[in-house]
């Protein structure tokens, strides 16, 4: 059975942090984060916003651009590392909003729950919502999976010029007009880690950043070889000699918890990939090195971060790696356009693979590259820590969604923040009403409670 993304759609907001500002005032040199991890701006959320109503904005926007109704849904998802409760799940808050619009109850056949493991559970709700309608229990409905989250950091530290918010939403269907899964391929890896988490209580979370990348690039090239054993098993890709699975994949969308992550990933797997292929040795030729082996056979991630003389070397090759032709190639014509909209706007966690492929749509369609047709490979992961690699073809009728794609005009003016007012927005020095910008149209938060027997609720509003 046919099952895929039919529709896609982004909230974003206005608000941002201008990275060479941002730079300046730590007193960094503004090429770190603009040409070292690919950063320009990070998008802020105003007071009155927060990851729920960034969600349920992203859902009425599919729900009007598709005209769907309510009846057409039989599903609402919402996968978060931004929870608002230990408790309620952030899809009920959507649902509260959706019903100011479409009436009271009008959701109210629909079932959901909200999702949790860090940036990689908007793939595993994505999976299980196309294995319902795969079991025929979708009952002709969609399904709608927004990720929505607000990377934030603590003041100082070196995750705060890796932050960002915003939501994607997409709608899950049997009759997809724009990605096709490919069946019985999807690969995913797990493992007790403590990379990145976010203790009850605290809004930051405790980040041992090396550590992760290292460990995203593990766990996904895991994944990718349950991937590999998975697509050649089934016949869904057929390999020459000579060749690997990437050479199968037309375009990559990877986690970036900032843009230059994709570049990073990119590089890892395909050095993974060819190493063993006959195009190697040319490489090896052109970069005048030899790949570095880590001191300890076993490889633990532990081992290789220990060994300083292997993660010089490592990094040295990688960075002459990067410089190849052949690298060069497959990262201008598979990655890079997918890194577009991460420079613009930031890290969005659980967002950032989907908007990351959003980007590519986009920024490929502007190229004129016809897109029908051809194999998305996604590379998903989440701290503490899992991966998930996945991929789908290009349905003919893509262009009815991609020709509308303007990521400017989506998030609409942009205002730029002083240092001092995204620190009180930080900080949380200001209430949900003491806002910067004016709202049209879109969900914002009002109020949340304070009193013991109602502490918690919060109120929203549409605003005209
Ligand atoms: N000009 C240009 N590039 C520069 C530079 C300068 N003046 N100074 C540093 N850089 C480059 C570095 O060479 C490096 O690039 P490379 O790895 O390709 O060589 C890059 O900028 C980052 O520098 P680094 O020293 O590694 O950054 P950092 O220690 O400040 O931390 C993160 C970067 C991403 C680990 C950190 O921001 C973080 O923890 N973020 C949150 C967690 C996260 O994103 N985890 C990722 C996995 S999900």
């Amino acid at each position: 059975m046919t099952v895929g993304i039919d529709d896609i759609s982004i909230y974003i907001p206005r608000l941002f942090v201008d990275a060479r500002d941002f730079a300046v005032a730590r007193g960094m040199d503004p090429d770190k984060l603009q040409r070292g991890l690919g950063i320009s701006k990070m998008a802020m959320v105003d007071t009155n916003q927060d990851p729920a109503c960034m969600a349920a904005n992203a859902c009425l926007r599919i729900m009007q651009k598709s005209h769907l109704s309510p009846k057409d849904i039989g599903r609402l998802y919402v996968a978060t590392e931004s929870s608002l409760d230990e408790s309620k799940a952030m899809n009920s808050y959507v649902i509260g909003m959706l019903e100011q619009i479409y009436g009271d109850d009008s959701f109210e056949h629909c079932g959901g729950i909200e999702c949790k493991f860090a940036c990689v559970s908007g793939s595993y709700a994505l999976y299980d919502n196309s294995n319902w309608i795969r079991a025929g229990e979708s009952g002709g409905k969609s399904a709608i999976v927004v990720v929505s989250d607000i990377a934030k950091y603590d003041l100082g530290s070196s995750g705060e010029y890796t932050q960002g918010a915003g939501a994607v939403a997409m709608l899950v269907n049997d009759n997809p007009r724009l990605l096709e899964f490919d069946p019985k391929v999807t690969s995913t890896s797990i493992k007790n880690e403590y990379d990145f988490y976010r203790p009850f209580g605290k809004e930051t979370p405790i980040v041992h950043g090396q550590y992760s990348n290292l460990l995203y690039l593990l766990q996904v090239k895991k994944a990718l070889m349950l991937y590999k054993e998975k697509a050649l098993s089934t016949g869904l890709i057929k390999l020459k000699a000579g060749e690997t699975i990437l050479d199968y994949i037309d375009f990559l969308s990877m986690h970036l918890p900032y843009s230059n992550m994709g570049k990073k990933a990119l590089a890892y797997l395909l050095r993974h990939e060819w190493r063993k292929l006959p195009r190697w040795k040319k490489i090896i030729e052109k970069i005048g090195m030899e790949e570095p082996i880590p001191k300890d056979p076993r490889g633990t991630i532990e081992s290789v971060l220990a060994d300083s003389e292997f993660m010089t070397k490592d990094h040295e090759f990688t960075k002459k790696f990067s410089k190849t032709e052949e690298f060069q190639e497959v990262y201008d014509t598979k990655l890079a356009s997918s890194l577009i909209a991460s420079q613009m706007i930031g890290n969005l966690y659980t967002a950032s693979l989907y908007l990351g492929f959003r980007s590519c749509l986009e920024f490929e369609f502007q190229k004129g590259t016809d897109l029908a047709g051809k194999r998305f490979g996604f590379g998903s992961y989440g701290s503490g820590s899992s991966a998930m690699v996945f991929s789908g073809a290009i349905k003919p009728t893509y262009k009815e969604i991609v020709k509308d794609m303007n990521l400017e005009s989506e998030i609409g003016n942009r205002v730029k923040l002083s240092l001092e007012e995204y620190e009180e927005i930080h900080e949380n020095k200001r209430g949900p009403k003491e806002n910067f910008l004016d709202s049209k149209e879109e969900f914002v938060l009002i109020d949340v409670e304070n009193i013991a027997e109602s502490k918690g609720e919060r109120r929203y509003v549409f605003t005209g």
